[in-house]
C-alpha cells in the first residue's frame, strides 16, 4: 500500500475507540496496514453485515475489546494494560434522530464518554496525542450559506448535535486546564486536537436512517428510496477523506505537539455540498437500476437544512486537502455495496484504500 505518512505508523501502538463502528473500522483496517500496532475499544458491532465483522479486522488488530466508554475505571485499566501512544477517539451514540429517543443515553456515552477518555489519557504517561472526533453538528447552526470555521460558536439543536458541541466544549477545557501547550514538557506531554467531519459515506455502514444505507437496503430489496428530506444540504465526503486528515494530523502533532493542539474541519470541497436528493440520485445512477420517492414530512423532527464546513485552516496549515469529487466519492461508495457479497470484504478495503491514494 501506497504510505502517504512516510512510515510513520509502523509500530506506533495506536488505541482506537469506536472500531467495531463505521468509521473505526474503516481507521483501524487502514492503520493495521501501515504497520500500527492497533487495540481497538468499542461495543459489539450492530449487524454481520458491518464493515468490522465482514473485514475481520477484530481478527488481526493487536487487541479488540469491548468496553463501554461510559465506564471511566474500565477505560483508565485499558490504557494502562496496553501503553498507547496515539488515542483516536470514535466512540459515540452518532445520531440525530435516536438521539431525540435516547437522550440521556447520547448525553452520557458523546460527553461523559469522552471525558473518560480524557481522564485516560491524563492517567496514561504513554499517550502523546489524542484526536477526539466529534462532528460538523457541534457548530451553532445558523443555516448560513458560508462554511463554519474553526473558531466560530458551538451550539447544536436537538441532543445529538448538542452533545457533540458541549464535547467540544469539554475538549477546550481539558486542553486548557490539563494539556496546556504552554505546560507542555513541564507539566505534561500531550498534544490533544478536535476534529470535525461532514457527512461521511462509503461502504459497510448500515446506520439506520442515513442516506447511503436507506439507499442500498431499498435498492437490494427492490423497493423505492425514500428520502424524508430531499432538499438538505450536507458537506458529503468519503470516509477515507476525513481518516486521511485525523491520520495525517496526529501525525503533525507528534512531531510538533504544541503547533496543532486545536479544532479542526475535515470536509469537502464546496461542489460535494449537494442536496440529499443528489446523493441518492448518484448512487441510483452507479447500481444502473432503483427510483426515488421524496416522503417529506411537514412535523418530522428538526434536522439542519444547510449545513457546510470552511476547511481552509486544513488546507493551509496541515497541507490536507479532500482527493475524490463528489463523483467519484459516489463511485467507492457503491463499489463496496456491489461487491461485499461475492468478494473478501478486507481486500475490498485494501483496494478502496489504494484507489483513493492514487
Ligand atoms: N458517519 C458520519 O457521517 C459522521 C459525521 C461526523 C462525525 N461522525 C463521528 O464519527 C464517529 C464515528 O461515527 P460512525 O459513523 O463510525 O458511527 P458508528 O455508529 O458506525 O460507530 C460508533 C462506534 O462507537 C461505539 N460505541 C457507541 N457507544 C459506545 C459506548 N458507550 N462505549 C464504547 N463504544 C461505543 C460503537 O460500538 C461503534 O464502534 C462518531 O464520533 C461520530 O459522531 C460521524
Amino acid at each position: 500500500m501506497i504510505d502517504i505518512f512516510n512510515n510513520f505508523y509502523k509500530g506506533k501502538r495506536v488505541l482506537v475507540t469506536g472500531h467495531t463502528g463505521f468509521k473505526g473500522s474503516w481507521l483501524s483496517i487502514w492503520l493495521h496496514e501501515l504497520g500500527a500496532e492497533v487495540v481497538g475499544v468499542g461495543l459489539e458491532p450492530y449487524s454481520e453485515k458491518d464493515n468490522f465483522v465482514l473485514s475481520g479486522i477484530g481478527q488481526k488488530i493487536k487487541a479488540d475489546i469491548r468496553a463501554d466508554i461510559r465506564d471511566g475505571e474500565k477505560m483508565k485499566q485499558i490504557f494502562n494494560e496496553y501503553q498507547p501512544e496515539i488515542v483516536f477517539h470514535l466512540a459515540a451514540q452518532p445520531l440525530v434522530r435516536l438521539s431525540y429517543e435516547i437522550p440521556v443515553e447520547t448525553y452520557q456515552t458523546n460527553v461523559m464518554g469522552t471525558i473518560n477518555i480524557m481522564e485516560a489519557i491524563r492517567a496514561t504517561q504513554s499517550v502523546k496525542v489524542g484526536v477526539m472526533i466529534t462532528t460538523d453538528k457541534c457548530y451553532d447552526n445558523k443555516e448560513q450559506m458560508t462554511g463554519y470555521k474553526e473558531n466560530d460558536p458551538f451550539g447544536g439543536y436537538d441532543p445529538y448535535s448538542s452533545s457533540k458541541g458541549a464535547c467540544e466544549i469539554a475538549i477546550q477545557s481539558w486542553r486548557r486546564s490539563f494539556f496546556n501547550p504552554e505546560d507542555y514538557g513541564k507539566k505534561h506531554h500531550v498534544s490533544l486536537a478536535s476534529v470535525r467531519a461532514g457527512n461521511v459515506i462509503g461502504g459497510g455502514d448500515w446506520s439506520k436512517d442515513r442516506i447511503i444505507p436507506d439507499c442500498i437496503r431499498a435498492l437490494e430489496a427492490g423497493k423505492p428510496i425514500e428520502i424524508r428530506s430531499p432538499k438538505a444540504v450536507r458537506p458529503w465526503e468519503h470516509v477515507l477523506e476525513p481518516l486521511s486528515g485525523y491520520m495525517l494530523l496526529a501525525q503533525k502533532m507528534w512531531e510538533n505537539p504544541t503547533e496543532y493542539c486545536e479544532g479542526w474541519n475535515f470536509g469537502p470541497e464546496q461542489e460535494s455540498v449537494l442536496n440529499v436528493w443528489d446523493v441518492a440520485t448518484a448512487m441510483v445512477e452507479n447500481f444502473g437500476f432503483g427510483e426515488l420517492k421524496d416522503v417529506s414530512d411537514p412535523n418530522a423532527l428538526h434536522e439542519a437544512n444547510l449545513l457546510m464546513l470552511d476547511i481552509t485552516k486544513a488546507k493551509t496549515r496541515l497541507g490536507w486537502k479532500p482527493r475524490l469529487d463528489a463523483k467519484r466519492c459516489a463511485v467507492l461508495t457503491s463499489s463496496w455495496y456491489k461487491r461485499y457479497k461475492n468478494e473478501d470484504v478486507y481486500d475490498i478495503c485494501i483496494d478502496e484504500i489504494n484507489e483513493f491514494l492514487k
